[in-house]
């Protein structure tokens, strides 16, 4: 974590647990915060304009799919912060609605802030080393939020219309035609192009513009702002200083920007793209093709950043977004493939990849013990304890591309048995600390001064 970003956090009165001492975790690693413009929460009540309006019709409009049956809400749902409303690690779509996907959907809001991708993106607190940041969907390929749109539309297992014309024809005949003609002209129709790229702009601006997307109405905004008498809590307090302490959680290293903080307006993500490696998961139809390897930046869904690139294994193989964790605890899914379920889960794969990943990744030619030890975890994907065999420790990784595994804590690669990095109190108090992070909280009238999450 820079100096400067410190300081930054440590204006918030709030984490004046995290400002204690603790050594700078500055490692050689790939993250990079971006530039961002300062976000500001818009009031309720701004009006949206005509092309916003155009958007909302689009973005709720099943018609618009090949099987009929799929909108943006379908897979980006309002009552999920614009994420899944189910626990599947990919969704199904495509003119039969039976085509799977090959990536976890990912909540919509907050993104409006993010800067296009580039690969040395350069770093706000003027203390980072530059590097790959910014972008839209989990590998950056989308430099806008209209370049996005093509994708979901036209996409064969998602909305699978046949090509951008068959999309205008479709708006063309839908009830809000006449909105769209009022926002784009008499004439925009005419040209299916020019039609294709109004449609692009609408969905753009209904994101950008809606309140609904960037609510800043979690337990956090509201404590930060001043708006809920009292405190956070005790715990959650206490699991704040989790996620920013280097020597623990750390999260905070790629989990928030470094500059341009204050108040509600923390994003909870740099922007930036590390390899973590989380484990392979095989209830994603693609990946029973071995050969078959998502390894974001390098493709294969992107394609400007080849997997050999003069000669040498690329460094941007196995890079993806370190997405904001705003609202994170209304996901059934998490991480690119969806492989983990529980926020229970996710922290504890963070604690123990390095230091238990036979939970995590498959053994191979090992014998299940009949009587597995009383401690043995029951938390991680692998439940089955085994004698002998090996463990296939980043197993969604060609072995080529392991020297791109970020460094930073908490998985800085400490040996196979040796202590984690926190506790299970620590473990417990991070996610009552991202729990704050989910919008639409109302204080309680009578807050509990008991239970989880409160001593
Ligand atoms: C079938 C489910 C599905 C549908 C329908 C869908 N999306 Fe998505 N959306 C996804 C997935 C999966 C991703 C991540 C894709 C990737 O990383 O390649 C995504 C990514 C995005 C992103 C990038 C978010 C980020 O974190 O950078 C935006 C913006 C977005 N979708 C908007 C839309 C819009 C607008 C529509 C309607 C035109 C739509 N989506 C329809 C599944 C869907
Ligand atoms: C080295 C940078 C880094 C650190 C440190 C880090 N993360 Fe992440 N985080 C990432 C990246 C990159 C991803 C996406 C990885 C993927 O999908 O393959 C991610 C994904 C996640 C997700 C999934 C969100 C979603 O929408 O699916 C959660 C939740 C999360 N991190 C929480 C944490 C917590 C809690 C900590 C601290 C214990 C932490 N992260 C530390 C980089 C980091």
């Amino acid at each position: 974590m820079p100096n400067l970003f410190r300081i930054a956090l440590c204006l918030l009165p709030l984490a004046l647990a995290a400002c204690g001492g603790g050594s700078d975790s500055t490692t050689t690693s790939t993250s990079a915060p971006a530039t961002t413009p300062a976000p500001t929460a818009t009031t309720a009540s701004a009006p949206l304009s005509l092309a916003a309006q155009v958007g909302d019709k689009l973005f709720f409009d099943a018609t618009l799919s090949g099987s009929g049956k799929m909108s943006c809400a379908t897979c980006h749902d309002p009552n999920y912060a614009y994420a899944a409303p189910n626990n599947l690690a990919v969704q199904l779509g495509g003119t039969d609605m039976l085509q799977p996907g090959t990536r976890a959907v990912p909540s919509l809001r907050y993104k409006e802030f993010t800067p296009p991708y580039a690969d040395l993106l350069d770093n706000p607190d003027g203390v980072s080393v530059p590097g790959p940041g910014g972008g839209f969907t989990w590998d950056g390929r989308s430099p806008t939020l209209a370049d996005q749109t093509s994708i979901p539309l036209l996409s064969a297992n998602e909305m699978a219309n046949a090509s951008p014309a068959d999309v205008v024809a479709k708006v063309k005949a839908a009830s809000y035609a006449p909105l769209f003609l009022q926002a784009y002209g008499s004439d925009a129709f005419t040209d299916t192009t020019k039609a294709f790229g109004y449609i692009q702009a609408a969905l753009q601006a209904y994101q950008m513009e809606d309140q609904s997307f960037h609510p800043f109405s979690s337990k956090f905004d509201l404590y930060v702002a001043n708006k809920i008498g009292g405190n956070m809590t005790a715990a959650e307090l206490r699991g704040l200083s989790v996620f920013t302490d280097a020597n623990t959680g750390n999260c905070a290293s790629c989990h928030y920007q470094g500059a341009g903080l204050n108040g509600s307006s923390a994003l909870f993500t740099d922007f930036s793209y590390e390899n973590i490696s989380v484990p392979r998961n095989m209830d994603i139809p693609a990946n029973q093709n071995a050969s078959y390897n998502d390894m974001g930046v390098c493709g294969p869904l992107r394609t400007d950043h080849l997997p050999t690139s003069l000669g040498a294994p690329n460094a941007f193989c196995g890079l993806f977004k370190a997405p904001t964790l705003r609202n994170v605890a209304l996901r059934g899914a998490f991480f690119h493939n969806g492989v983990i379920h529980t926020l229970y889960q996710l922290v504890h794969f963070y604690n123990t990849r390095d230091t238990n990943p036979e939970i995590w990744y498959p053994t191979v030619g090992g014998t299940p013990r009949t009587t597995p030890d009383a401690n043995f975890p029951t938390y991680g994907l692998i439940t089955t304890q085994y004698t002998g065999g090996t463990v296939q420790k980043f197993n969604d990784l060609p072995a080529a591309y392991l020297g791109n595994i970020d460094p930073q804590m908490p998985l800085d690669s400490r040996a196979a048995g040796s202590t984690p990095p926190m506790t299970e109190a620590q473990m417990s108090d991070l996610i009552c600390f991202l729990n704050t992070l989910t919008d639409g909280y109302q204080p309680p009238a009578n807050p509990p001064t008991h239970g989880t999450c409160v001593d």
